[in-house]
């Protein structure tokens, strides 16, 4: 997937693909949700060009559209890092330390929380609920669980996905067979 969030420019490929999105929904006005979900859907992700892109052929303003983008959680305005980590921060996982979490993982990332890292290996995201509370902190690298997280053990995690290691096991997989990890 191209990365074209920090460009001011669509490459013509990514225009051609917005173009054709829009025409099907008839350049309708009234279709601003669907198209940005459906730009989402075939390039992963809207950045502020492909807002402004949408916004000329459709004549909704850019401004509705990126209040759109920014309002539903649903929608990432810079393309996902390779590396998807949620941390949890559901009070339970809140009350056993998410916070630390998320701050150590954000550090050795160098995801902000809610980005992408610059070298495109990562993003972090805070969550809902992830369904285990009691064996929080949680938080999930891909398609994988890791409980009871201590800022270490994050740290850990984060310096092995770095480094591409293959070696690392999913500690919720240990405890919960049928968990897929996620390499
Ligand atoms: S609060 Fe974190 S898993 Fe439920």
């Amino acid at each position: 997937m191209k990365d074209d969030s920090r460009k001011t420019t669509l490459d013509p490929s990514t225009r051609s693909i917005i173009d054709k999105i829009v025409q099907e929904n008839n350049l309708n006005k009234g279709a601003g949700i669907t198209i940005l979900q459906q730009v989402q859907a075939s390039l992963g992700y809207v950045s502020p060009p492909m807002i402004r892109r949408i916004s000329k052929l459709t004549g909704i303003t850019a401004s509705a559209l990126y209040s759109i983008a920014t309002f539903y959680a649903q929608f990432r305005l810079e393309p996902i890092g390779k590396h998807l980590v949620q941390v949890c921060h559901g009070t339970a996982c809140h009350l056993a330390g998410a916070e630390k979490i998320t701050e150590t993982i954000t550090m050795e990332t160098g995801a902000a929380e809610g980005h992408t890292s610059p070298d495109g290996k990562f993003t972090v995201e805070k969550v809902a609920c992830l369904g285990c509370c009691s064996l929080g902190p949680v938080m999930t690298i891909n398609e994988t669980t890791h409980i009871r997280l201590t800022p270490e053990a994050a740290r850990k995690l984060a310096k092995s996905k770095k480094k591409g290691c293959k070696c690392e096991k999913s500690s919720h997989a240990d405890q919960q067979p049928g968990v897929t990890p996620d390499e």
